[in-house]
């Protein structure tokens, strides 16, 4: 695929306005193509986020470090940690068709059909050693409330990684919201800010965020 005919595919996930009903079927029409259109954009938020974890948990401790991977679509970041050593990761994502694709990896426990962020949430809390994601902050995807998702179903001590596009932080929902409110979750001691990187190329032309938090 070329990269005009990804850039318009991908255009149409990110709409400002789309419910996020609209924005899963989207996803699940497209996930059998979902990888190939990564690649041809040089998407590199599944890499960014996974060499985070693997440099903070030691090789011997990953096959029992409980890991969850949110919106993890076709399960790209799981595929990378498991490369790497972890054993025990589990996927949160609500488009059925993505994670068709993801569960064919073999790299996921369990998973959950699910929504992050808007109040429905089932996963268990203080349950997971690392919570890693890459791409969920987008245009109508993840709301910023699901900052208190990812703290809440995140074991005290264990690690939030998340890597994004730096412009997205302009768009209607996270302007002047989504960084104030990360924030204000540390200034109330829910998190600690461990870590920010800054990539170049994130996806074709788009500089990329990837933050490190600790959860208090
Ligand atoms: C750009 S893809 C990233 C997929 C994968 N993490 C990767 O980096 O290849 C964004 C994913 O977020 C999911 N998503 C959208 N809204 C979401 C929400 N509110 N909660 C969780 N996932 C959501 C989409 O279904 C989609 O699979």
């Amino acid at each position: 695929m070329d990269q005009k005919t990804s850039h318009e595919i991908v255009s149409r996930f990110n709409v400002p306005g789309n419910s996020p009903d609209k924005v899963i079927e989207t996803y699940s029409e497209w996930a059998q193509h979902y990888d190939e259109i990564s690649v041809s954009l040089k998407y590199i938020g599944p890499e960014l986020a996974a060499n985070e974890v693997a440099a903070r948990i030691p090789q011997e401790k990953r096959g029992t470090m409980k890991v969850i991977d949110i919106a993890a679509g076709t399960g790209r970041v799981g595929r990378l940690l498991r490369d790497k050593g972890f054993s025990n990761i589990d996927a949160l994502e609500p488009s059925k068709g993505m994670l068709d694709v993801l569960k064919k990896t073999g790299a996921y426990t369990n998973t959950y059909v699910e929504f992050l962020g808007v109040g429905q949430n089932s996963v268990p809390e203080d349950t997971y050693d690392v919570l890693v994601m890459a791409g969920g902050f987008a245009e109508g995807h993840i709301p910023v409330s699901g900052i208190d998702d990812m703290i809440r179903i995140t074991k005290p001590g264990g690690l939030v990684i998340i890597a994004m596009r730096k412009s997205f932080l302009r768009c209607e929902e996270y302007k002047d919201r989504l960084i104030p409110y990360m924030d204000e979750m540390e200034r109330q001691g829910k998190w600690i800010k461990e870590d920010v990187e800054f990539v170049d190329e994130y996806v074709v032309n788009e500089i990329g965020i990837r933050f490190t938090y600790k959860v208090v």
